[in-house]
């Protein structure tokens, strides 16, 4: 180890970090953007940006297919990737990463297969009250198409779980519980690790919506013990349409294929078909090859730029934006948990978020309003008609939030 190594530079310059990303670079509405949408998705750095391009340029070819060297390359490039997302999230085996498109259709594989194998009628699964629509909707749908019951872990007022019922909740008809480890709408971090540890006690498995979470902390699903985890590739600066589903093991084994086709088989007849081994078993058709590749470059750019050094910031731009929001007056907080992510929804005065937010978006600052595909917890459960969202990534700046804090007063000023 040389003495650079050893007094590694810990300084982080954001404005040089900002140079990676191009399109942070531009002017929206005749002012300067200043992008506060992050948790819908966040912006991809050059890298990212130029491992696709890469991709095609070079190596473009089908993988596990063909026996030419571009295929070869094509495969190597691909399962380097998986081998990155093991390591990232620390699971066992390389066997336990599924690429899917998203989050979106990581649940609903475990929906789908698992669901078909396990559950029965009169059968029981618990979500949250705080569950993404992606978390929600496929335990939904499989509950009516079982004759299954949705049963949900409730939100205080602060936006926090309650969980002090939840061996209660637990039956011996549970089959799995889905619960979000951190929520887009109310940043909230959930205590995951404590549901993990009681399912477990009951023999319940449980499967972790990990969008949010994925950009934020180091995931570890052999500490945490999740049986399954997905987590998109666009919100961790990576392509949009990829993303991952890990699963243990021995319940890969046990479940249906999702879906048929090309690559999921390891040999067909035509009266019958053998599958492949695991995780193929689980990609059907061509997959998204060069978005697989991409996501293995965002996660070289989280690696590099550091998980801890993003958490500081983004915890920097938080603070800042709370003590300069809560300066404005009129702006009730929704999600106000101790444990929180960089995500604050909001409403400012009685002013309807979709005014604030396009007010807002005309002075070229871009923030989320609405549901934020959460339609039961913000209608049903804090019976809002909508927020305004901003939500923070490593490249923002606290005179970004000062701007933002501007905007607020003008649109206080206008409609209040
Ligand atoms: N899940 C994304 C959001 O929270 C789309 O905005």
């Amino acid at each position: 180890m040389n003495t650079i190594e050893l007094h590694k530079d810990t300084s982080f310059d954001v404005n040089k970090l900002r140079e990676q990303f191009p399109i942070l670079n531009q002017s929206v509405n005749g002012k300067p953007l200043i992008y506060l949408d992050n948790a819908a998705t966040n912006q991809k750095p050059l890298s990212v940006i130029n491992s696709i391009s890469n991709y095609y340029e070079t190596i473009n070819s089908n993988v596990h297919r063909g026996l030419h060297t571009l295929s070869e390359r094509a495969t190597e490039a691909y399962e380097a990737s998986r081998e990155k997302v093991r390591e990232f999230i620390n699971a066992k085996s390389a066997n336990e990463i599924v690429f899917v498109r998203g989050t979106t259709e990581g649940v609903n594989l475990v929906a789908s297969s698992f669901g078909k194998a396990n559950i029965n009628e009169g059968d029981e699964i618990i979500v949250t009250e705080m569950e993404h629509h992606s978390n929600l909707v496929p335990w939904q749908n499989l509950c009516r198409e079982k004759n299954a019951v949705l049963k949900y872990i409730p939100v205080n007022d602060e936006g926090e779980l309650i969980l002090d019922d939840l061996e209660n909740l637990i039956t011996e008809k549970t089959k799995i519980i889905s619960v979000v480890y951190i929520s887009n709408t109310l940043g909230t971090i959930n205590p995951v690790k404590k549901i993990i540890e009681t399912a477990h006690r009951h023999n319940v498995p449980v499967m972790l919506d990990a969008a949010q979470a994925a950009p934020h902390l180091k995931i570890d699903v052999q500490n945490l013990d999740c049986d399954f985890l997905a987590f998109s590739g666009h919100k961790i600066y990576g392509p949009t349409g990829i993303g991952i589903l890990y699963a243990k093991e021995k319940f890969l084994e046990d479940m249906p294929p999702y879906q048929f086709g090309g690559e999921m088989i390891k040999s067909v007849s035509y009266e019958q078909t053998v599958y492949n081994e695991l995780p193929y078993k689980f990609e059907a058709g061509t997959p998204n090859i060069s978005g697989a590749i991409s996501l293995g470059a965002a996660i070289d750019f989280i690696n590099s730029t550091g998980l801890e050094v993003i958490a500081d910031q983004e915890k920097k731009l938080f603070d800042h934006a709370m003590n300069r929001m809560k300066e404005i007056g009129g702006i009730r907080f929704i999600g106000t948990a101790k444990e929180k992510a960089s995500v604050i929804s909001f409403l400012l005065e009685d002013i309807h978020p979709y005014d604030t937010g396009s007010i807002l978006d005309n002075l070229g600052i871009a923030v989320r309003t609405g549901f934020h595909c959460t339609q039961p917890l913000i209608e049903q459960r804090f019976k809002l008609p909508g927020t305004v969202r901003a939500s923070f990534a490593v490249y923002n700046t606290t005179e970004e939030i000062d701007i933002f804090a501007e905007g607020l007063k003008k649109v206080k000023q206008m409609l209040a």
